[in-house]
């Protein structure tokens, strides 16, 4: 995917070898944006074939993103993040990582003399030693690089930087952040592990108890929470094509669909009243009239009206609601921070945790 109107102003302006990307390195997708106007979703996953037969078939040692999704039924399909981190203790995990980090910078055709510096989103809390982790496995391939917080992209690419709080609901983490007008550091910023895949799981879990002869994976449960995920009241009745006992059937799983949606609902009001009571009492009323919501999980329908009833008996006024591109939103900041923060100077950003 190009969109070159977007970004190709700033090519002329920066420096013509500096390759300047964001990198959005998400439990399930990957997304990246560059200086020359490259845009680009692509799926965490690498495909490894399983036998001699696979290693024919793939004609390569492995697939990165859709094309290894595609041969899923004959490739051992390998996420490199596991809620969001690299789970350092894993040498499998590490190389899925680097063969993904590589191959999405390749595909940037980044020119012999360029400089690639890339600012990459990874969750709020993550420990040092899986931002480490990461840094290093793009040092790799690249010459600048600086992890920071994937709500504070978002903040940074909506220029929110002063009493907002983002709340990014990924695959495998909520990730919160209070924008106080400097970096944020760990009181300042929560993760919730309840994300997207516990909704499928408990969506999984709870269409199986009502319709026990239903053949029902996490696959599934995705696909029609995606399609029709909500929470409060439900928009239309959710009929779903399943198959049971290997006959086609079609089930009513409305109510399933928002009560598994609303079971994530919870930890994000935990965080947020943990984050709103660690700012100046001052700051905290205009902090809950910006309240942003981003990630995949902001398209579930109602979240924003969903999570500002939750918070209004308490706090009073609120105003919460969700980004217009949800998946651009923290590749966009990480490219914009990128653009107009030189790289000599992204060192002094310093560790987010540090603060
Ligand atoms: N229309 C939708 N309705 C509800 N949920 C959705 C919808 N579209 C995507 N999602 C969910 O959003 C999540 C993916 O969001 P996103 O791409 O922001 O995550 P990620 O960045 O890969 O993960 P993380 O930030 O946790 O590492 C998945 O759980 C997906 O099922
Ligand atoms: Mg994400």
């Amino acid at each position: 995917m190009n969109d070159t109107d977007n970004t190709s102003k700033i090519s002329t302006e920066d420096s013509d070898n500096t390759l300047l990307v964001g990198f959005d390195f998400g439990t399930s997708w990957t997304v990246v944006m560059t200086n020359r106007g490259h845009k680009e979703r692509i799926r965490s996953v690498v495909g490894y074939p399983r036998d001699m037969i696979g290693v024919k078939l793939l004609g390569a040692p492995y697939l990165v993103g859709d094309d290894a999704f595609k041969k899923r039924s004959f490739v051992d399909l390998r996420a490199p993040l596991k809620d969001g981190v690299i789970r350092e203790y894993v040498e499998r995990d590490l190389e899925v990582a680097r063969h993904l980090v590589s191959h999405v910078i390749e595909s940037l055709s980044p020119r012999p003399d360029d400089e690639v510096c890339v600012i990459v989103g990874s969750p709020a809390r993550a420990t040092n030693t899986s931002k480490d982790l990461l840094a290093q496995i793009f040092q790799e391939v690249v010459d600048e690089v600086q992890v920071l917080s994937e709500p504070f992209l978002v903040a940074y690419g909506y220029d929110n930087l002063v009493n907002n709080l983002v709340i990014d609901i990924g695959a495998g983490t909520v990730d919160l952040c209070a924008l106080k007008g400097a970096m944020p550091g760990q009181h300042s910023q929560v993760t919730v592990n309840k994300a997207g895949n516990f909704v499928d799981e408990q969506l999984e879990a709870l269409i199986t108890e009502v319709y026990p002869d239903v053949q029902m994976n996490t696959h599934v449960a995705r696909a029609i929470k995606e399609q029709s995920g909500y929470v409060g009241d439900a928009p239309a009745q959710i009929t779903a094509d399943l198959r049971a006992n290997g006959r086609p059937v079609s089930y009513d799983v409305t109510q399933m669909v928002g009560q598994a949606c609303e079971m994530m609902i919870p930890g994000i009001i935990e965080g947020i009243d943990q984050l709103i009571q660690s700012c100046p009492p001052e700051d905290q009323a205009e902090m809950l009239l910006n309240i942003l919501v981003a990630g995949g999980g902001s398209r579930i329908i109602g979240i924003d009206t969903y999570i500002q009833a939750a918070l209004v008996d308490y706090y009073g006024d609120v105003n919460v609601k969700c980004v217009d591109d949800p998946v651009f939103a923290v590749a966009k900041g990480a490219l914009k921070l990128a653009t107009e923060l030189p790289p000599r100077y992204w060192e002094k950003l310093g560790n987010v945790t540090d603060y």
